[in-house]
């Protein structure tokens, strides 16, 4: 049962689809103050658990810290880190009480879960203008269930987007792209998309191509794809401000940039230089922004990744004023009233400066809005512009759409990915706990920089973060400029990276099937052991495993040097190795604690009791997966009901798609 409680005048976020009228009262499980802001606050039992957030630090249960929603563009995910780029303000208190908290505000907002009191959990916000929703159920799941039916469907890609991804920020020329492409197709590596970041535009233009380099891009696009690879290119938030680039005329002509208290443009730098902010939360400038999209669809694209829309600022022509007389008192007298510490805050806090995002406005029903109010919905609508206009551009065909920055009803227009990580090992862990936090606030398709984005990778670090991207949606290798290259084809031994990109491919149809299930029927791909196991009260401390799709349980490697690991089954299970020489090992194993060999080169699952999986034969890219006859593994006489439908369009519902499958 869902409760909707009303305070001042909220604004519609839209994150909630469903109808649910308002209830009458205060709610039970807290007491509500809006004395100074809004603030609920309520006692958590000592064991009491805490799920969801979404994209956020620290553990699959997230008490004993603080986190604030505030959509941040940050390149530093250490563990003291509060804001990442989305906002989710979804929780689940699991325990002597078991509840859900939905609260739809879309500006900064803290959850303090047992951080300055342990038995205490706080949700603050400045302004009392917010819906909170309120969610009763028996179990954790069955609230997370109920939550993702109120928010609607979750956004469904292409089957292509299954396959494996490479990406690198510094691909600059036509060359670039062969050279990557042939490194995968030469070594017989599956691939079936290659990023484009922002070199292939003309001096970061959104929209346009860097004609040099890419003449005649959609024969180049066509020569990709015969190789059976897509071309994914990056769309930032920024337009760049520039006389006769017709994006900016169009924008500033119609009045669709977001505005200076004063009615002009506001202006702020990203990586083109100076830019103005297309105002996506006003429906006819999201139109235009999204009708953009189809310059590059009619070039053969057919997926995209949205990118700096927290949206990221790296300063503004105010802020280097302000700041510029600042450092300069420093320089003349660095004796005088300013320190050398201050001058470095200030030069670092020119980037997404709150004063700037107090500085701007939307327009939104004929009102003004500062932008600060409504800070956390900006990447959801870049990404709706996409999504809204992908539905009149082909509204028969799924594209590949994933954004950086998110909030709640995002997740029905395009997946995320979990943005600049770094090469560390702490950043497998962390990518596997957030995934069924992801999961919980409707995010489906979602995945991590594989190998990791900043600093250098090692050869084992991405072999492991690859073994566990087998089973993210969303499956890419991507990295930064100026790192050590990091595709799989520039390490020695290139075969264990081809073994492991080839399970991927042959536990796709399982993967997509189960992606597919959990969509349509508004479930989780991966969720915490405890959703599955409730009465076990070891299964809800393991923070390192989940069980994915109905039928298994992973469990990555995810420290150097090590050998295997220790793993938890609450169940009787098989344990399956994908050997590299394509043979594949299965043991049973009873309940209980064990440590299980993994090398370097194996690819590791667990299947629940009493089922089975399917796995086909490897294919180098999506479309090349036969099923027709697919080996099935795990418990001799269990059935598997396999979803499968041709990838590219929307016949969800169509009986035909799903077939049982007999071990
Ligand atoms: C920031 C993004 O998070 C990263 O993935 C991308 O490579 C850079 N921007 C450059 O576009």
């Amino acid at each position: 049962m869902v409760q909707k409680y009303v305070y001042g005048t909220p604004f519609e976020t839209e994150a909630v689809t469903a109808r649910i009228d308002g209830a009458k009262g205060a709610p039970i499980y807290g007491e509500v103050s809006l004395d100074d802001g809004f603030c609920f606050i309520c006692a958590l039992g000592e064991d009491d658990v805490v799920y969801g957030l979404g994209e956020a630090n620290r553990g699959i249960n997230k008490r004993g810290f603080c986190y604030v929603s505030d959509c941040t563009d940050t390149p530093h995910h250490t563990e003291d880190l509060r804001s990442f780029y989305g906002a989710h303000n979804f929780i689940v208190v699991s325990g002597s009480r078991t509840f859900g908290l939905f609260v739809d505000y879309p500006s900064k907002l803290t959850f303090d879960i047992g951080f300055t009191c342990m038995d205490k959990l706080s949700i603050t916000c400045e302004r009392a203008d917010l819906y909170l929703y309120v969610i009763d159920g028996e179990t954790p799941y069955d609230i997370v269930k109920q939550f993702r039916r109120m928010i609607g469907r979750s956004y469904i890609p292409p089957k292509f987007a299954f396959g494996f991804g490479q990406s690198r920020w510094g691909y600059r020329t036509k060359e670039d792209f062969r050279e990557v492409a042939g490194g995968y197709r030469k070594n017989h590596i599956p691939i079936d998309m290659i990023y484009m970041d922002i070199d292939y535009m003309e001096d970061y233009k959104d929209f346009t191509l860097n004609e040099e380099n890419f003449a005649d891009f959609p024969a180049f696009v066509r020569e990709m794809k015969e190789q059976q690879i897509r071309l994914i290119p990056i769309i930032d938030a920024g337009v760049k401000i520039e006389e006769g680039y017709e994006v900016y005329e169009e924008g500033v002509k119609n009045g669709y940039f977001c505005k200076r208290e004063d009615g002009s443009d506001f202006v702020a730098a990203v990586w083109p230089g100076y830019t103005h902010f297309p105002d996506v939360l006003n429906p006819e400038a999201r139109r235009w922004f999204g009708d953009k999209y189809k310059l590059l669809t009619d070039q053969g694209i057919e997926g995209f990744w949205n990118d700096m829309n927290e949206p990221a600022i790296f300063y503004t022509p105010e802020g280097v004023k302000e700041t510029g007389r600042k450092v300069q008192e420093f320089f003349k007298d660095p004796e005088g009233d300013i320190s050398k510490m201050e001058v470095d805050a200030l030069v670092e806090g020119l980037a997404n400066n709150k004063k700037d995002y107090a500085s701007f406005y939307h327009r939104v029903n004929g009102q003004r809005v500062r932008h600060d109010k409504v800070h956390n919905l900006f990447g959801y609508n870049m990404t709706r512009a996409a999504g809204e206009a992908f539905e009149r551009i082909d509204p028969e065909k799924r594209f590949l759409m994933f954004s950086r920055s998110s909030y709640v009803g995002m997740h029905r227009y395009g997946g995320i990915w979990m943005g600049d990580n770094m090469s560390w090992w702490s950043h497998i862990l962390l990518n596997l706990r957030m995934l069924p936090s992801l999961n919980m606030c409707g995010f489906l398709y979602t995945g991590a920089d594989l190998g990791g984005f900043n600093a250098d990778a090692s050869r084992d670090l991405l072999l492991r973060w690859m073994a566990f991207g087998v089973f993210t949606p969303l499956m890419r290798n991507h990295s930064a400029m100026g790192t050590r290259d990091q595709e799989c084809f520039r390490f020695e031994h290139v075969e264990d990276f081809r073994h492991i990109v080839e399970v991927r491919y042959r536990l796709l149809p399982y993967l997509y099937s189960e992606y597919m299930k959990a969509a349509l029927e508004d479930d989780m791909y991966a969720k915490p052991l405890a959703f599955v196991y409730p009465r076990d009260a070891h299964a809800g401390q393991v923070e390192d495993q989940l069980m994915l799709g109905d039928e298994i349980m992973i469990a990555p490697v995810y420290t150097q040097n090590a050998k295997g690991r220790y793993v938890y089954l609450p169940e009787e299970m098989k344990f399956v190795k994908f050997m590299p020489d394509g043979s594949i090992c299965q043991e049973t194993l009873p309940a209980g604690h064990h440590y299980v060999d993994i090398a370097l080169n194996e690819v590791p699952l667990f299947i629940r009791k009493g089922k089975c999986i399917p796995v086909t034969e490897a294919a180098e890219y999506v479309e090349a997966l036969d099923t027709t006859d697919m080996e099935m593994i795990g418990y001799p006489g269990s059935t598997y009901i396999l979803y499968e439908d041709d990838g590219i369009h929307k016949d969800y519902d169509n009986p035909a798609n799903r077939k049982i499958l007999k071990a």
